[in-house]
C-alpha cells in the first residue's frame, strides 16, 4: 500500500504570485495542498471538534500578509495541536525589529548599531549622542512603511513630533545607525536551515531598497559566509521558512537588518531561476510525514 499524500495548509490573506507559486509546486509535487483564506475561518478554540480541525489541516504554511492575522491565526492552530511553519513565536519575534535585534545580537549575528527610546525627549538625547544620520523605524512594519532617515536635528524633530500624536506602538522609538552601504541590500530566502537563493535588492524611488519602493533585483551568489550568518539569523528567531535581510556595511561586512516571516520571493524567482515554491513545499511536506524536512 503506498502511504497518502502529505497534506499542507496553505493559509494566506491575499492571493498573491507566491500564494498561487505556492499552490501549483505543491501540487506538481503530488502532495495534499489546501488553499484557506484566513478570512474566512472562524476557528472553534475549546473541545475535541476543535483539536481535530486543526489536525485535519495537516502542516499549515503560514502566508498571511498581516501581521495581527498571521501571529494571531498561528496562535489559534498551534494551541489546537496543528504544526504551522513558522512557528508563532517566530512570528513574534522576527515581526519585531527591536525582539529581532536584540536575539540576533545575542545569537553572534552581525547587526547595525541600535538603541530604543520611550519619549521623543529621551530618543533625541540619544541621537544626540550617537549622531547623524541615523533611521527610525516602527518596531512592527513592513514594505519600508514609515521607516525615516534622519539627517539632522530638525528632520528628527519633526518624524518624532509626528508619531506623538499615533497609535501607542510608535511612542516606542527604535533607532538604527545609517549604515554606509551601496545602494542595495541582500534577501536570502531560507528554506529549513538551507539557502535556497539570494537577491540584491537596488534602490528605486528612495533610499530604501525595498521592492515596494521599485527599485530592482539581481541575482546574488550566495557565500558560504553569508550562509553561515543566515543559519544563525534563521535560528535565532526559530524560523524554518524566511526571508533574511543583510546589508553590505563598508567597514563591517554582512549586517542583519531583518527577518521577514512570511517572506516574498516572486523577484527571486524571476532573477534567480530557482524554484523557491517547490523547495518551500517538500519542506512542508517532509514536516508533514514527521522528517525534518525534504
Ligand atoms: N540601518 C540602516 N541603514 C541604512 N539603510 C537601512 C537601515 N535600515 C534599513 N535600511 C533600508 O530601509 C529598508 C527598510 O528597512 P527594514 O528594516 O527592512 O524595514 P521594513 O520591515 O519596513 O522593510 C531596508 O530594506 C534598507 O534598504
Ligand atoms: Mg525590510
Amino acid at each position: 500500500m503506498t502511504s497518502p499524500a502529505p497534506r499542507v495548509t496553505v493559509l494566506y490573506d491575499a492571493m498573491r504570485w507566491e500564494e498561487k507559486a505556492l499552490m501549483e509546486a505543491g501540487r506538481r509535487e503530488g502532495i495534499d495542498v489546501r488553499m484557506v483564506d484566513c478570512r474566512g475561518l472562524a476557528q472553534e478554540l475549546d473541545g475535541r471538534d476543535a483539536a481535530d480541525a486543526a489536525s485535519a489541516h495537516g502542516v499549515v504554511l503560514q502566508r498571511c500578509v498581516s501581521y495581527y492575522r498571521s501571529v494571531h491565526s498561528t496562535a489559534a492552530l498551534e494551541g489546537l495541536g496543528a504544526t504551522v511553519i513558522n512557528p508563532m513565536m517566530t512570528g513574534v519575534l522576527a515581526g519585531n525589529k527591536l525582539y529581532a535585534h536584540m536575539l540576533l545580537k545575542k545569537s553572534g549575528v552581525p547587526v547595525p548599531k541600535a538603541r530604543v527610546a520611550f519619549s521623543r525627549d529621551a530618543a533625541l538625547e540619544a541621537l544626540d549622542r550617537t549622531g547623524y544620520p541615523a533611521v527610525i523605524k516602527p518596531t512592527v512594519g513592513s514594505w519600508g512603511r514609515m521607516v525615516s532617515r534622519l539627517t539632522g536635528r530638525d528632520a528628527a524633530a519633526g518624524v518624532l513630533e509626528g508619531r506623538e500624536g499615533m497609535y501607542p506602538l510608535y511612542h516606542v522609538h527604535y533607532m538604527e545607525e545609517f549604515v554606509d552601504r551601496p545602494e542595495r541590500d541582500i534577501r536570502v530566502i531560507m528554506v529549513g536551515g538551507r539557502a535556497a537563493a539570494a537577491i540584491y535588492r537596488y534602490s528605486g524611488s528612495s533610499w530604501k531598497t525595498n521592492m515596494a519602493t521599485g527599485g530592482r533585483a539581481e541575482a546574488c551568489p550566495v557565500t558560504a559566509e553569508m550562509e553561515e550568518i543566515c543559519i544563525k539569523a534563521a535560528r535565532a528567531v526559530g524560523g524554518e521558512v524566511v526571508g533574511v535581510d543583510m546589508m553590505e556595511s563598508r567597514d563591517r561586512g554582512h549586517l542583519v537588518h531583518e527577518v521577514n516571516n512570511t517572506t516574498e520571493f516572486k523577484n527571486t524567482v524571476r532573477v534567480c531561476g530557482v524554484d523557491v515554491p517547490a523547495a518551500i513545499m517538500r519542506y512542508a511536506a517532509g514536516r508533514a510525514r514527521g522528517k525534518d524536512g525534504a
